[in-house]
């Protein structure tokens, strides 16, 4: 939600400013904006739409000259996507200009109050408040000017801010909402992400909540929420620059796509001993711990929580234990009913997501034991939780989640595996297989990746559908999930995901002739009660392509159908969904959708 670039060097900022948005323009896109200090002014260049048309405007206006600014990409909250609701937003006087990403929530009360002071505002926006309030508490010191205004703020927010009278500096702050500042030979940095970065430097500090910051040329200081300087350490990013390109494929979702055997093998890597045993070495629960915990949650957002359905079905099944699965807006608000003997597992790739970081407040408040995956490091749901496993899928660009849903599943596996090998609630040998199975997960995803030619014709015959219905029993039903959401978020194509035996409860209603429906056949236990399902719809005229093993073929109708490889069958999501997500990919390319930067979406929401 909302990109923030800032940079204070000695090169020219406004383009150091506009490639860093480049690498934060998945976070949002609807509009963008510049500020440069020109002769010791701070200049601001926004407009709607996309940083392409920033760039445009930059090169037919006079030359930005300047070497320290903010940049902001946005993800509209208040007001619509216009060039006036553009970020930055300057105070009255020209004062402070800030660039902001999150939400104040206490805005329009304050706003009233700054208008009755005098103050004038030329947005629609929660952030104007902001640079008026910085410019009425300001007495000389900006850091003094955010330490008064700053708990005035109800909400989120990581703030880019420049002080007219400090042309040679360059401010940040931080509640809820990520950032983190950069030290390299060419000057000093504030991002929303390490993506905008990593050309410049892989060491970053952190903002903890509550923190201020003022960059020089050549120096990060930090300062609490009162003003006083803290001491901070360097984090080391392992990511490459090369890690957010395109590396020669056309969107960074085919890119991400392909490299899923690689995140699912780098993810399962630590996890394996030599003799073929589960260890988690991060997990701070010993087997009297586990055998203590009575429920487990998994709390997520989107895909995250269509991972979290699949671990139901497989901690259930291994471990005998009673699993809830929630999405995190809803969990936090329902009072759920926690206590020292259950295990929240919080699943985010971001780990910034605002509801499931308050999801995950609220059930560390409750006494549950809290364990997250999380793909991105010193994120603020890592830092937050008392047990945390890395998801290794690297950098995901594309706001449509893969590889970082794929290593989810793979972590969760290994979750599972584990209590049940310390549980002893499944056979040594059924364990084995399980195993077995994981540890040749990404070759056995290779050979899905496989069939991306047979997928691209099947989605040439129905990218004109207005409307899918996936279907699919108990882990099959998982992946359709997925798979559902993929389709609809890339390709806007109306999409639903059923249990296949609850369509004709209603919806088969709106089955008719052409319908397309997607069937996720790949559990043989359930096959003949789905391919029942399928029968159904077929004879009401459906389209109905399946998605099938070579032992599950057999014995369904349909009109199309796509063969993946088969392996254990707890974790055939991982191998089904693979030919889902490059259904949806090459439907919205047939479309041509914009498929990394879907409309309305943004890579991580960081608002409720
Ligand atoms: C899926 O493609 C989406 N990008 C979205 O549903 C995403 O999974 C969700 O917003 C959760 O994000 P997180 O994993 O970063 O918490």
């Amino acid at each position: 939600m909302c990109g923030i670039i800032g940079y204070n060097g000695n090169g020219p900022a406004v383009g150091i400013l506009l490639t860093g948005l480049e690498k934060l323009e998945y976070r949002g896109y609807d509009s963008a904006g510049i500020a440069v200090f020109q002769n010791e002014r701070p200049r601001v260049v926004k407009t709607e739409g996309r940083l392409a048309n920033l760039r445009e405007k930059i090169g037919t206006e006079e030359p930005v000259n300047g070497s320290v600014g903010i940049g902001h990409t946005r993800w509209a909250t208040h007001g619509a996507p216009t060039g006036a609701n553009a970020h930055p937003h300057q105070s009255d006087t020209g004062l402070f200009t800030v660039v902001h990403n999150g939400i104040i929530e206490n805005y329009a009360r304050l706003r009233e109050i700054l208008t009755d002071d005098g103050y004038t505002f030329t947005s629609e926006t929660d952030t104007e408040v902001i640079a008026h309030l910085l410019e009425k508490y300001y007495k000389g010191d900006p850091v003094q000017a955010m330490v008064r205004a700053l708990p005035l703020l109800e909400g989120s927010f990581a703030l880019g801010i420049l002080c007219a009278d400090f042309p040679g500096k360059l401010y940040g702050a931080r509640r809820s909402s990520p950032l983190i500042a950069g030290l390299a030979e060419d000057g000093s940095f504030l991002a929303s992400d390490i993506a905008a970065l990593l050309q410049y430097t892989n060491e970053v500090y952190r903002f903890d909540d509550g923190e201020l910051a003022a960059l020089g040329k050549d120096s990060v200081e930090f300062f609490n929420s009162g003003g006083e300087k803290v001491q901070k350490h360097k984090a080391v990013v392992d990511l490459s620059p090369e890690s957010v390109e395109k590396g020669g494929h056309e969107h960074f979702m085919l890119k991400e796509i392909m490299e899923q055997p690689e995140a699912i093998r780098n993810t399962l890597l630590p996890y394996r001993d030599k003799n073929g045993k589960i260890v988690i070495e991060e997990l701070a629960l010993s087997p009297a711990d586990i055998r203590e915990i009575n429920k487990i949650f998994i709390v997520a957002c989107g895909s995250a929580y269509h991972a979290g359905i699949v671990g139901k079905y497989v901690f259930e099944e291994l471990l005998r234990l009673s699993v809830e699965v929630d999405i995190a807006s809803e969990f936090r608000y329902r009072r759920p009913i926690l206590d020292e003997h259950s295990l929240v597992i919080i699943i985010s790739q971001s780990g910034e997501t605002a509801d499931t970081l308050a999801a995950l407040r609220e059930a560390k408040k409750r006494g549950a034991k809290l364990l997250s995956i999380v793909n991105v490091k010193g994120s603020s749901i890592a830092r937050e939780s008392d047990m945390v496993l890395y998801t290794k899928a690297g950098a995901e660009i594309a706001v449509a989640t893969t590889k970082a849903y794929s290593a989810q599943l793979a972590m969760l596996y290994v979750i599972g595996a584990y209590f049940a090998q310390q549980l002893k609630t499944v056979a040594g040998q059924a364990l084995a297989e399980l195993i077995s199975a994981l540890a040749a997960l990404p070759e056995t995803v290779s050979r899905a990746l496989e069939l991306s030619g047979t997928v691209e014709d099947i989605a040439a015959a129905y990218y004109t559908h207005d409307h899918a219905y996936y279907i699919g029993r108990n882990l099959d039903y998982a992946a359709a999930l997925e798979a559902s959401l993929k389709l609809k978020e890339i390709s806007y194509i109306h999409s639903e995901a059923y249990p296949a035996g609850e369509l004709k409860h209603g919806t088969i209603s709106l089955i008719e002739e052409g319908t397309l429906v997607m069937a996720l056949c790949c559990s043989s236990r359930l096959l003949l009660k789905t391919a029942a399902n399928i029968k159904e719809v077929k004879a009401r005229g459906a389209g109905v392509v399946c998605v099938c093993t070579p032992d599950t073929q057999a014995d369904l109708e349909a009109d199309r159908v796509i063969t993946v490889p088969h392996t254990h069958h707890l974790i055939m999501p991982s191998v089904e969904v693979i030919p889902m997500q490059l259904f949806s990919y090459y439907v919205a390319k047939l479309r041509n959708c914009d498929i990394d930067k879907p409309r309305n979406l943004a890579k991580s929401v960081t608002v409720e």
